[in-house]
């Protein structure tokens, strides 16, 4: 090695002594400021962090605890899926579910609706159909309960796992497969005319990386967007163990997706393992839905390792008594350090099919609060009614508390919010921040949201900070 090969190396070493020490008193900093919960985390990069929720489990004082401290979103385990809200033909029961829908308005946590469609957990009385009557009977169902919980559901599952495991990229034989090929674009024609408000999903599993499968649901996704088809996200439910890891294109596949113009979501996280190994393995999970802007957010499969559907692989971020594991550290640890998400539609991006004219989602320009934070609203209206996502960013001194107040046309009237409280449901209405998004450091934002009836027309948002 020559003298100046030498010299400049030594230079390079104290520019890095420096940046280490720099990085140090950074990471610091940004501990100390840092948010404590999954969900608080995820909301201040536009995200949230969700969980599936068992209905007979919320009166077990651990699981609550931990479910309202930690996660803005629930998914019913099992309570909507067929056989649950359709017990006997076109008798309806939602007790179950609609526990659970209580309890995350009560907490202003969304709710993922799963699943509408799925050839798995149908009621036996399908057993006895095939043809247009059960084609007849699957798209009663979607629209039933669609009609039932609209306004309710941030986004619904409206076919699970309708494609075939292997190289063949076909789709998976089924009774609904067997009323037609067309029988996916039908369920998903029959949610977006029941509930225009919420987002709809494929959701389905190995297809967390490129293979044959997840190229085949790609090419349909593809379809269905050149046609007009409307779909607004994929789900990926992201079961892993050692013989089925994280695959090393996870991200590179959430993109190709969110490329087509559709959000995705990690809907069903669970990864086998223990200790460091794997807590990488959600931290990878975690930080590759953070770098893709419309990756809009994480559920995991259950609270405690003991609520898990897998329970003996240990999967989940709680142990059997409620403790953090290294894995929940891992996660919270990444999200404290993500990129926040780009500013994009919240809300669906295909207009219904019943109002081919809706407009697209419109920002308003920020407006300055009478404290120290902005608020602005993005609207997304259809025929009937509207979704506002509200994002409130923090001035110079950041906030421990804010409100933001705005006044709603008359014939408009909120049937839902979340990660916020709300004062009023008509008229002049105040929203505060929860529990876990009243801090917001210096120039971070949280978000919050509401559904509503009626027109929107131009919403004047005015925020307050504390
Ligand atoms: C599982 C539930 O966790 C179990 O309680 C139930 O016995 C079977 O279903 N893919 C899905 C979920 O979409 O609905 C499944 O949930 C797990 C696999």
């Amino acid at each position: 090695m020559d003298r100046n090969r030498r010299r400049s190396r030594a230079a390079i070493t104290v520019a890095a002594v420096g940046a280490l020490v720099t990085g140090v008193v950074v990471s610091l900093a940004t501990t100390a400021n840092a948010a404590t919960t999954l969900g608080a985390s995820a909301a201040e990069k536009g995200r949230y962090f969700g969980t599936a929720v068992a209905a007979y489990k919320l009166s077990d004082s651990t699981y609550s605890t931990i479910l309202n401290r930690e996660f803005n979103m629930v998914t019913p385990e099992n309570e909507m899926k067929w056989d649950a809200t359709e017990p006997s033909q076109n008798s309806f029961s939602y007790g179950s579910a609609d526990q659970i829908v209580a309890r995350a308005q009560q907490q202003g946590m969304r709710v993922r609706g799963h699943a509408l469609a799925w050839h798995s957990q149908q009621p036996g009385w399908v057993n006895n159909l095939s043809g247009t009557a059960l084609r007849n009977a699957m798209l009663n169902h979607v629209t039933q309960v669609a009609t039932y919980y609209k306004g309710k559901i941030y986004a619904w599952d409206v076919v699970n796992e309708a494609f075939a495991d292997g190289s063949t990229g076909a789709r998976r034989d089924s009774n609904l497969q067997r009323t037609g090929n067309d029988w996916i674009e039908a369920a998903f024609r029959a949610a977006r005319a029941a509930d225009p408000g919420a987002k709809l999903c494929y959701n389905d599993y190995n297809t967390d990386g490129q293979n044959a499968k997840s190229n085949a649901v790609y090419a349909m996704v593809q379809d269905f967007k050149s046609r007009g088809v409307p779909i607004d996200c994929v789900g990926f439910q992201s079961h892993f163990n050692p013989q089925s890891p994280v695959p090393s294109d996870y991200q590179a596949n959430l993109q190709r997706f969110a490329n087509l113009g559709v959000d995705v979501q990690i809907t069903e996280l669970d990864i086998e393992g223990s200790g460091t190994a794997q807590a990488n393995n959600f931290r990878t999970v975690t930080q590759a839905c953070l770098n893709v802007s419309r990756c809009t957010g994480i559920t995991v499969w259950g609270i405690r390792d003991s609520d898990s559907w897998r329970a003996s692989g240990t999967p989940l971020l709680f142990d059997g008594n409620g403790t953090k594991k290294a894995a929940y550290d891992a996660v919270l640890q990444a999200l404290n350090g993500g990129n926040p998400t780009s500013p994009s539609p919240s809300n669906p991006s295909s207009p219904s099919p019943s109002n081919p004219s809706s407009p697209s989602p419109s920002q308003s320009n920020p407006n300055p609060g009478t404290g120290g934070c902005t608020a602005t609203v993005s609207i997304n209206q259809w025929q009937g009614g509207f979704v506002a996502t509200v994002r409130v960013t923090a001035g110079s001194s950041g906030t421990n508390s804010w409100s933001v107040r705005l006044t709603l046309p008359s014939g408009a009237t909120i049937s839902n919010a979340w990660n916020a409280d709300r004062s009023a449901s008509s008229g002049a209405v105040t929203f505060t921040n929860v529990s876990y998004n009243g801090k917001i450091n210096a120039g971070q934002f949280t978000e919050f949201g509401f559904q509503s009836s009626g027109t929107a027309g131009t919403l004047t948002p005015t925020c307050t900070a504390a």
